[in-house]
């Protein structure tokens, strides 16, 4: 087994983009970050020390940190931030894990440009379960604001209202062409004819789920959230921020004088989200014969279709798509046996404020968003370390509701009082209870789709519909064969989703909405997973550089 050490230093770099210069937190200067490279089963040793007047944290998206939560990163949740001038290093092992996940800030929305990709390849002689590829491309989507990202959130806090949407969508940090005075800000993807390349996808963006697609070329899905999946060829890919997603796309073997968009574009969560922002990079092809020449930028673009607006149906029969390989040699273990049910809303309402918020909504409220009803607090201390050390008073209760407070009409009319409760509220589980978890959209102020992403497990997607989930006849209809396993899973805007998971990780466990702004309002809540009896089923204790609060 290998170790591999990386070093981020978190600082603050000026970056270009849309003709103007800002100052961004990176790490070592690059924007996206560093590439992190492991292999199935290496540990992965990464010292983080911050520059900036900022705290901050750093998330492992996907990684599992079995027995290694005080690795996981979310700040208030398994660790306090890593302030000015201190180090952290987060020491972990990447178990039973092969495909791409990454890693971002997890404080405030500082990800918005502090995150990179996390290639984990296969044990050696362990080949990919489809064509060997030539070649492997990274691509991150992301978003661009010219403004302080900092300060769109705060805003956004403050006042509940929707906060400005970003100024340009980016491939690997590049608007692309399309963009405002971006023409040079273009990622080209160089191919040869004939040859099978694999594309690591990761939608980074902090507020949208993205369209993904190349001009007349088809795409195969091979993995999703690092876990492969039974191959299918599409033209457009679905991909939530948080998800990650491997396709496989042939090249042409004699490829027209021409060049092709590569393009991702808002789905939209919600009316004011959709900015119609379209960012493409270019797939270039090297052509042998000087004639066709691949500097001359006067070849013809093409651009590919894209489902239309807020396509709810694409989006379910895309989702309905993805199915784990479940080979011989890559089971999909599906809990067969529920121990635990819960059933959670999620979406939207409205908080009262206290007196030290100021929110600017009528008599000091704002629009907030709620699992269940609950808006959650951060603590100011991590609920790792007030587990671990039994000092919970005062931090967070641990009567988290199992299920509504009042049931309603989830997808019709929306009940009178739409007021959330708040509090930090957790879900305490044994080691190795079985998990149901139906996660519920309401259309209280809107129906909007929400990336829900559990740190810690990848869940099954034993199920997903329409409208209000039947607790009679749904679970009949119930995928506990291959179903996708994930670690986000988009909650269709006035729909649901079901999944399962085994909590076999002790630790604290944060889930939440992938939308920034949605987890700012309150849509995240944790669970807490008792240690079990053996001694390989217990936390062990903290890092001695665990940062204090
Ligand atoms: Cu990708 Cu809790 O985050
Ligand atoms: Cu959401």
């Amino acid at each position: 087994r290998v170790t591999r050490h990386y070093k981020f230093n978190i600082k603050m770099q000026n970056v270009t983009r849309l003709c103007k210069t800002k100052s961004i937190v990176t790490v070592n200067g690059q924007f996206p970050g560093p590439r992190i490279i492991a292999r199935e089963g290496d540990r992965l040793v990464i010292k983080v020390v911050n520059h900036v007047q900022h705290n901050v944290t750093i998330h492992w998206h996907g990684i599992r940190q079995i027995r290694s939560g005080w690795a996981d990163g979310p700040a208030y949740i398994t660790q306090c931030p890593i302030q000015r001038g201190q180090s952290y290093v987060y020491n972990f092992t990447v178990v039973g894990q092969r495909g791409t996940l990454w890693w971002h800030a997890h404080i405030s929305w500082l990800r918005a440009t502090l995150h990179g990709a996390i290639v984990i390849l296969p044990k050696r002689h362990h080949p990919y379960p489809f064509t060997k590829p030539f070649k492997e491309v990274p691509i991150i989507l992301g978003e661009w604001w010219n403004a302080d990202t900092e300060a769109v959130i705060n805003q956004a806090t403050k006042t509940g209202l929707a906060p400005n949407v970003s100024d340009a969508h980016t491939i690997n940090g590049l608007p692309g062409p399309l963009s405002n005075c971006s023409s040079k800000d273009t990622l080209k993807v160089k191919v040869k004819p004939g040859k099978t390349y694999l594309l690591r996808l990761i939608n980074a963006a902090l507020n949208d789920e993205m369209f993904f697609s190349i001009a007349n070329h088809t795409l195969t899905v091979v993995e999703s959230d690092a876990v492969y999946t039974k191959p299918f060829t599409t033209n457009t890919l679905l991909i939530t921020p948080g998800q990650t997603t491997n396709v496989l796309l042939h090249t042409k073997p004699n490829p027209p004088n021409a060049k092709f968009a590569i393009a991702a574009r808002p789905y939209a969560t919600g009316p004011a989200a959709f900015d119609n922002a379209t960012t493409t990079a270019i797939l270039e092809y090297k052509h042998t014969a000087p004639s066709l020449s691949n500097t001359n930028n006067n070849l013809p673009l093409f651009k590919p279709p894209f489902p239309k607006f807020n396509d709810t149906v694409f989006a379910a029969k895309f989702n309905n798509r993805v199915r784990s390989l479940n080979s011989k040699k890559f089971p999909a273990k599906v809990p067969r046996t529920v121990d635990r049910r819960f059933f959670f809303t999620v979406g939207l309402g409205i908080k009262k404020c206290s007196k030290s918020e100021a929110c600017q909504g009528p008599n000091n409220t704002r629009v907030a968003a709620a699992v269940n009803n609950v808006s959650f607090v951060m603590p100011n201390t991590a609920l790792l370390q007030a587990h671990f050390f039994g000092n919970s008073k005062g931090v967070y209760s641990t009567d988290f509701p199992a299920n509504p407070p009042v049931k309603f009409n989830y997808t019709g009319t929306p009940p009178k009082n739409i007021m959330v409760s708040s509090g930090t509220k957790v879900v305490v589980l044994k080691f190795n209870e079985s998990v149901e978890l139906v996660l519920q959209d309401t259309s209280i102020i809107g129906a909007e789709s929400h990336p829900l992403h559990l740190h810690g497990f990848n869940f099954f997607i034993v199920g997903q519909g329409n409208g209000n989930f039947d607790p009679k006849k749904d679970p009949q209809k119930f995928n506990l064969v291959d179903p996708a396993e994930r670690n986000t899973a988009g909650v269709p805007s006035g729909g649901w989703v079901a999944v399962r998971f085994l909590a076999d990780n002790p630790g604290v466990w944060f889930m939440h909405c992938h939308l920034e702004v949605h987890t700012s309002w309150g849509l995240k809540m944790a669970w807490i997973v008792q240690d079990g009896e053996r001694r390989n089923q217990k936390l062990p204790p903290p890092p001695s550089d665990l940062p204090k609060c």
